[in-house]
Formats: structure tokens, C-alpha cells, sequence
């Protein structure tokens, strides 16, 4: 059977980890979560391409663009979970199993952060746990797909 693919996507400002308010986000940049990220994948079996934005539409054409080729989506939609529609119908179009990652714990932040317009189209959200987020998210997904081949 062929590998099945996640799809990693991260939201704006994220490209700024490990200078960005490191006692928020820690200190691991972008490319060694992804790295990380590699490493998981490769021992799950599974193939991963992630890709970074900060615009809402070159966002919304990526996940237009993976329906045909990916089997789910992992997605850190960094300030647009608290806000973008276009990025949730996006997302909800595409009908891919989904996972939603945080590396801070939202709800023990601003009020604003509390809620995301995303979170109701994914099959679940995580958050808090830093790079785990992200590790874990991608191992949730791996169960969702094995589910569906049941
Ligand atoms: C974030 C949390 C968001 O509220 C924030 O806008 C981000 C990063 C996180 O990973 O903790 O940019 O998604």
C-alpha cells in the first residue's frame, strides 16, 4: 500500500520561532521542528511536506491544492485560528482528516486566544506542549488513518 502523506501547515509569524517571545514559544526554530517532525514521520511510516505563511490566501490555495494528494492535514494556524473564516471553510472544504497544534497553551493567555474559528472542523486540538504538540498531532492522525482503513 502506498505511504499515506500529511500535509504540515503553519500560520504567520511561526517562521519567527526561536526569536519570537521564546518564553511563549521556546526556543526550537521552525526548521528543527520540522526536522523533528521528519524524523517522527519517518519512523510512523508516513510521508510528510510542510509549508509556512504568513498570507491567508497562499494558505487557503495550499489546502486547495492538497486534496488530491494528501491523505490529512496537521496545521498550526498560528493567529488565524482565532479569526479566519476563509482558512476554516478552506479546511473544511478540503474534508481531510485534521489536527489543529499549538505550541502555547491558548486558553491560558489573552481572552482573544481562547476561542478558534478552526477547531470545529478538526477532528481535534492540541495544545501547550511545544514541539509535542506538533509530534503528537502528527501521531493522532497516523490512528485517524488507520481507522479508515478499517
Ligand atoms: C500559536 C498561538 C496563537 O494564539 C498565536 O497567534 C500564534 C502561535 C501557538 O502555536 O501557540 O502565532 O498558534
Amino acid at each position: 500500500m502506498a505511504k499515506k502523506s500529511v500535509l504540515v501547515l503553519h500560520g504567520p509569524n511561526i517562521n519567527l520561532l526561536g526569536q519570537r517571545e521564546p518564553d511563549i514559544y521556546g526556543s526550537l526554530t521552525l526548521e528543527e521542528i520540522e526536522q523533528a517532525l521528519a524524523e517522527r514521520a519517518s519512523k510512523l511510516g508516513i510521508l510528510i511536506e510542510c509549508f509556512q505563511s504568513n498570507h491567508e490566501g497562499a494558505l487557503v490555495d495550499r489546502i486547495q491544492m492538497a486534496v488530491n494528494s494528501f491523505d490529512a492535514i496537521l496545521i498550526n494556524p498560528a493567529a488565524f485560528s482565532h479569526y479566519s473564516y476563509a482558512l476554516r471553510d478552506a479546511l473544511s472544504a478540503a474534508g481531510l482528516p485534521l489536527v489543529e497544534v499549538h505550541l502555547s497553551n491558548v486558553f491560558a493567555r489573552e481572552p482573544f486566544r481562547h476561542h478558534s474559528v478552526i477547531s470545529a472542523v478538526a477532528n481535534g486540538m492540541i495544545c501547550g506542549l511545544g514541539l509535542q504538540s506538533y509530534l503528537l498531532g502528527l501521531e493522532a492522525l497516523v490512528k485517524v488513518l488507520e481507522k479508515q482503513q478499517v
